[in-house]
């Protein structure tokens, strides 16, 4: 197996830990240990009395019980914990993927949703969305892309990094092509939960396809990465079975203390995701009106869902403009080639509290002149 470089994650290597205003960020804004363990009375007292062994691979029943209860139809045997999402798609790829075989990949797209096939020695097919219609997905191109030796499609919704949630229809669509081909769908779903609208909100892709995989994790909507719990339900046995294989030799189990929070956490998750989305509704009324102000610099489609949207540099290199940006004032937005997009975009993040701070300071380097004027 050969792997590229995680774009991204260099991206952010250099500079998340070294500038001001994370301004791409996709996580929401996050809790501290007292903030949850304040959410239960016994939460305390259980984190300092645990023992710090070794914990049951699949994840702890008690927190696959918690996981249960985000699906209508999934079982805790159906739930397989790992440490981050990250994981989870690494596992996923190895455990039901081989060279020569074919996937088809939303795009857009998180680097890792393609590239851990691509390194696999597997052909990747993009199924590209469209900004002109709102990043919309459309399912012709998905029949379009199918091959005989196709094996998986992975989707990503709500969506990273346009912020798109499929309509109820396209979603249904592409279960029924992928099950009249008998494909896995592998549903990246760690933006559910942060709809804008919230009778859009999707069923996640386990419960109404028994050959889909839904991608599930502390980090987004619930802002809790640094735990770094994220889990995959599916009613596929053998995918369960092949993905637990793979993390034997990944992660083995997962970190006691970090199951507990997380168990915590989600068994009072409406807290959380009020709190949330309350700074997601505020910072998108703030990002509008800063794309209606610009509106000859910067197009835009607002998001549906999501704690990140797209929009696009109408003029000039945005790799330029992002650097330029982050060198003079400390903010970072992350330019479109670390999404395979070459369309002169860039992601923006809506989850933290300082967007509105950090915004200030975009808003007065667009007020520099970018050179001197010419006599
Ligand atoms: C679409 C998508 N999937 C998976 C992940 C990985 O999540 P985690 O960092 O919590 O493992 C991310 C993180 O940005 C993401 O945006």
């Amino acid at each position: 197996m050969k792997l590229s470089p995680f774009k991204l994650e260099r991206f952010f290597a250099r500079y998340e830990f070294n500038v001001q205003y994370v301004l791409c960020a996709s996580d929401c804004e996050t809790f501290t240990v007292r903030e949850i363990l304040a959410l239960e009375p016994e939460a305390e007292a259980r984190c300092l009395d645990l023992r710090l062994g070794y914990t049951e691979s699949a994840g702890a029943p008690s927190l696959r019980q918690a996981i249960a209860g985000l699906y209508t139809t999934i079982s805790p045997d159906e739930i397989l914990v790992h440490s981050g999402a990250e994981e989870a798609i690494f596992a996923f790829m190895v455990a039901t993927l081989k060279a020569g075989d074919h996937i088809i990949v939303h795009a857009p797209c998180y680097q890792s949703l393609a590239e851990v096939a691509r390194g696999l020695g597997c052909q990747v097919s993009f199924w590209q969305a469209d900004e002109k219609q709102g990043w919309a997905l459309d399912p012709r191109d998905l029949q379009r892309l199918i091959r005989p030796y196709t094996r998986a499609v992975v989707i990503n919704v709500p969506h990273n990094p346009t912020g798109y949630l499929m309509p109820r229809e396209v979603f249904e669509e592409v279960h029924r092509i992928t099950q009249k081909h008998g494909l896995i769908l592998f549903s990246d779903e760690v933006y559910r939960e942060l709809e804008y609208e919230p009778t859009r909100r999707l069923p996640a892709a386990c419960d109404v396809n028994p050959n889909a995989v839904s991608l599930g994790v502390m980090s987004k909507a619930y802002g809790l990465p640094g735990l770094r719990i994220g889990w995959i339900a599916t009613h596929r046995p053998d995918v369960l079975q092949a993905m637990a294989v793979v993390k034997d030799y990944l992660t083995i189990c997962n970190s006691a203390p970090a199951e507990v929070l997380a168990e915590v956490a989600l068994k009072h998750r409406e807290i959380l995701l009020e709190r949330n989305r309350d700074i997601l509704r505020q910072n998108l009324a703030h990002w509008t009106e800063f794309f209606q102000r610009h509106s000859d610099q910067f197009a835009w489609v607002p998001p549906q869902a999501g704690s990140v949207a797209f929009p696009r540099l109408l003029e000039g290199d945005v790799e330029e403009f992002c650097d330029a940006l982050v060198m003079k004032t400390g903010v970072l937005l992350a330019p479109g080639s670390l999404f395979e997009d070459r369309g002169n975009h860039f992601r923006i993040g809506l989850g933290r509290r300082y967007v509105p701070e950090a915004l200030e300071l975009l808003e007065s380097f667009l007020q520099v002149p970018k050179s001197l004027p010419t006599l």
